[in-house]
């Protein structure tokens, strides 16, 4: 059986490849290398000794993805391939739309002509909006603060609406908290191109000496420290639940043909608290500056678990020491993300 991981070379996709590999799985990868490199693939080779047939293209289009599913027998996807920067959307609102929803509607286009009609998709805890109550159930209303929170939101009501014209298809929607941290080798791993946009990567940057120092976005939240607060997950529990998603959809053991769960560990975190777990896991001084609120962030996001729990019989169990041991990890032995290692 195998599974189709479109943006397979990227950060999770990695990752997941790797878990639906050791469990036995074959995969095929898509990817258009716009926020990764093809390192990332051969990583993936020297961690799982398994050739990764990889096709350098773009999910928008849908010829070459017909082209693949047939060739490959695909009998499954599991869709991270798409664009991920708050900040970068609310500038590129077009570019945002045609690769998220574009894309994804090519993508069931094609799986529909070729008769693959089961999904994964990569969702968010961004499509809930402000937090009316936490922690956050998978019924907490939605709502979308930017355009990549809308492409989320409208992906997720596309896969509704063809889960409802035949029973046939069969979607798992995971709704991802913070993911964190690299395979436990070090071989694979975050690799943000530019300046972070998020807290992890930029710590490492400041840990590395890359970087002077971490501006902390805020210190007048309702916390526990005036801090943001956040529930991050470790990259290999969260894949872990994209296997058990991808047994229950195929097994027919799902409570319906389009299902949402959350992925997160249920706690949460605040900024200053990952920087002293960060200063625990690396022995290095994280120097950080209180700084404004930054636009569109809440004060406190963590999931309700009991769903994904109950749905996927799966339960993150990494801590945030875990998470920063494994980050400093790669990031020790990558210096420069793909670009260099230091083996
Ligand atoms: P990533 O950028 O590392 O991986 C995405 C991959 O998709 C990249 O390799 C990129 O080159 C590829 N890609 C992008 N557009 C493509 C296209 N049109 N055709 C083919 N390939 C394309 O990001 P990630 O952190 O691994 O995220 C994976 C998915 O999870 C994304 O859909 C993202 O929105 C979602 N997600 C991520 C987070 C997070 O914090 N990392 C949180 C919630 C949801
Ligand atoms: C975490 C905390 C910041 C950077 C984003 C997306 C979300 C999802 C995950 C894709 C917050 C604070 C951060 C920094 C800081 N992505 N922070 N200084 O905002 O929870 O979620 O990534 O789906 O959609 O919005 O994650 O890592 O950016 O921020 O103080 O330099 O760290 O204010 O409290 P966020 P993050």
């Amino acid at each position: 059986m195998t599974v189709l991981i479109t943006g397979g070379a990227g950060y999770i996709g990695s990752h997941c490849g790797v878990a639906f590999l050791e469990a036995g799985y074959d995969i095929v990868v898509i990817d258009n290398l716009s926020n990764s490199s093809d390192v990332s693939l051969q990583r993936i080779e020297a961690i799982t000794g398994q050739k990764v047939p990889c096709e350098i293209a773009d999910i928008r289009d849908q010829s070459k993805l017909e082209e693949i599913l047939v060739k490959h027998k695909c009998s499954a996807v599991v869709h991270f391939a798409g664009l991920k920067a708050v900040g970068e959307s609310t500038k590129m609102p077009l570019a945002y739309y045609e690769n998220n929803v574009v894309g994804t509607h090519r993508l069931l286009s094609a799986m529909a002509n070729t008769g693959v009609k089961q999904m994964i998709f990569s969702s968010s805890a961004t499509v809930y909006g402000e937090p009316q109550f936490l922690p956050l159930t998978e019924d907490h209303p939605t709502s979308a603060v930017n355009p990549y929170g809308r492409t989320k939101l409208m992906i997720e009501e596309m896969l509704g609406d063809v889960a409802a014209s035949d029973p046939a298809w069969r979607f798992g929607i995971l709704r991802y908290f913070n993911p964190v941290g690299a395979h436990l080798s070090g071989q694979i791993g975050e690799n943000p191109l530019g300046v972070p946009n998020n807290l992890m990567p930029f710590i490492t940057q400041v840990a590395d000496g890359r970087r002077e120092q971490l501006s902390v976005f805020g210190n007048d939240y309702d916390t526990r420290d005036g801090t943001g607060i956040r529930d991050y997950i470790h990259v290999t529990d969260l894949v872990e639940g994209h296997l058990r998603a991808h047994e229950v959809l195929a097994s027919g053991s799902a409570p319906s043909n389009c299902f949402a769960v959350n992925l997160g560990t249920g706690n949460g975190y605040s900024v200053l608290e990952m920087v002293r777990a960060f200063e625990r896991a690396s022995n290095k001084e994280i120097r950080y500056a209180f700084a404004p609120r930054r636009d569109g962030d809440v004060a406190e996001c963590y999931a309700n678990t009991e769903l994904a729990e109950k749905v996927l019989d799966w339960k993150a169990d990494r801590d945030l020491d875990a998470m920063c041991r494994d980050t400093w990890n790669w990031v020790c032995k990558n210096p420069r993300g793909y670009e260099t290692s230091a083996d």
